[in-house]
């Protein structure tokens, strides 16, 4: 192996392990081994709850070092807060849904949670619970919470529960983490200098004053690449439409409503970027006229509604650009690939994103997505289901191939 391919190790590295009160904790046991065997020094933090299901002298003798448990025992005094000072990165594997809903509010009512709120270093969550409470609309709250804020979260796996049923909860697997907290160490800021231009959500084009044609999108797949250039260093504006997601930190926010707005806006900030993803889901067609009074059930019914087409965004701005990479989505139910060819080409983009918005597990307002990367150069590569966080830094780098050195058009 040589120097360059050599997987970084966590040489060097001071950690605190937190372990919540879910079935997995057991599994924090082999992930304990796996971050001493990489050179880290762990301090093992536990719940009260955790201590049900493992004891706190397994984690002592493993890591070598007092596990804390308790925020008043007496030798245990102010560790909550010279623990973090000293620690390089906070990594809580299984975090409980109660773990994850007291760190996105703020509340310390234990080690752990207080640590997470005195802590400038980065934190790490690897969930584990049932399906049901991992998609429970409390829980992803607080995961979006947590990631707007910078959290770095491990989505849990899909397979067996100890419930017996099947779905996503499952911790993540134990590699994942490690390369979770790998590079939390060792943050890429591999999108310095680089201005992304992006665009996310639907788009809602006004019937009358209360109603509007619009589409599914959740805009998490977009917010999802605002948030992993952010992080790996880039300058970003999102352009979004009407969501209910918080937005990345760091990320300049531009809200609209309709596709011409969005046009608008985007044309605006063209020259600015250095790279275009229109990850927005603009509508096609728009209300010929918006009535400007509600229109009434009674009375004279209109039962047609007269369209027009909006302005295609993404042919507009390919149309104008000098430099900058341009990055395309396609969302199909059919003929996923020959759609997505004839767009990359008719558009004139560097990568499209093809995604089968049919396909169980993904699509419109899920966490996770699986979908064909395109480049112009014919490269096709297939992403298996993944959270949208992880897919997003794969659509970066395919963007990036053609940033340095920028290919002549
Ligand atoms: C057998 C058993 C298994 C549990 N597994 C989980 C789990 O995997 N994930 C989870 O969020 N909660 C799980 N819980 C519930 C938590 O233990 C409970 O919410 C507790 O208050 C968490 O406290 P903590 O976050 O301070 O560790 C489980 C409870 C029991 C009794």
């Amino acid at each position: 192996m040589t120097e360059n391919s050599r997987p970084p190790t966590l040489g060097g590295a001071r950690l605190v392990l937190g372990v919540t009160g879910s079935i997995a904790a057991y599994k924090a046991v082999s992930l304990l081994r796996a971050l001493v065997r990489e050179g880290a020094t762990v301090d093992v933090v536990m719940t009260r709850a955790a201590t049900k299901f493992i004891t706190p002298l397994t984690f002592e003798v493993l890591s070598g070092r007092p596990v804390v448990t308790g925020l008043f025992e007496a030798h245990q005094e102010m560790r909550h807060l010279s623990l973090p000072e000293h620690a390089d990165a906070i990594l809580v594997a299984p975090a409980t849904a109660n773990f994850l809903a007291k760190a996105a509010l703020g509340i310390a009512d234990d080690p752990l949670s207080t640590m997470q709120l005195t802590a400038h270093c980065p934190l790490i969550c690897a969930p584990a619970m049932d399906g049901g409470m991992w998609s429970h609309p409390t829980v992803k709250g607080h995961v979006q919470t947590l990631r707007a804020r910078g959290v770095i979260v491990i989505d849990p796996e899909e397979g067996a529960l100890a419930s017996g049923r099947l779905g996503q909860g499952r911790l993540a697997e134990e590699e994942r983490i490690l390369v979770g907290v790998r590079s939390a160490l060792t943050p890429r800021r591999d999108w310095e200098g680089q201005r992304l231009l992006l665009s996310a959500g639907p788009t809602q084009e006004p019937i009358d004053p209360v109603r509007y044609i619009s589409n599914r999108s959740s805009g998490k797949m977009g917010y999802a690449i605002a948030e992993a250039a952010s992080n790996r260093g880039a300058q970003v504006v999102l352009v979004s439409g009407p969501t209910s997601l918080s937005p990345p930190q760091g990320v300049e926010v531009v809200p609209v409503e309709t596709a011409e707005e969005m046009a608008k806006h985007m044309n605006t900030r063209m020259s600015w970027s250095t790279v275009v993803v229109m990850a927005a889901a603009v509508a096609d067609f728009r209300p010929k006229h918006a009535a400007e009074l509600k229109l009434k059930k009674r009375g004279k019914p209109t039962t047609t509604l007269d369209l027009e087409q909006t302005t295609d965004i993404l042919a507009a701005l390919s149309a104008r650009r000098t430099t900058q990479v341009l990055v395309g989505f396609a969302a199909e139910t059919h003929d996923l690939l020959t759609h997505a060819k004839a767009k990359l080409s008719s558009k004139g983009l560097d990568v499209i994103v093809a995604n089968d918005v049919t396909r169980p597990g993904g699509g419109f307002g899920s966490d996770q997505n699986a979908a064909t990367l395109i480049e112009r150069d014919g490269r096709i590569t297939d992403l298996p289901l993944k959270s949208k966080r992880e897919l997003a830094d794969d659509i970066l780098n395919a963007a990036q191939r053609w940033l340095t050195p920028l290919k002549k058009r």
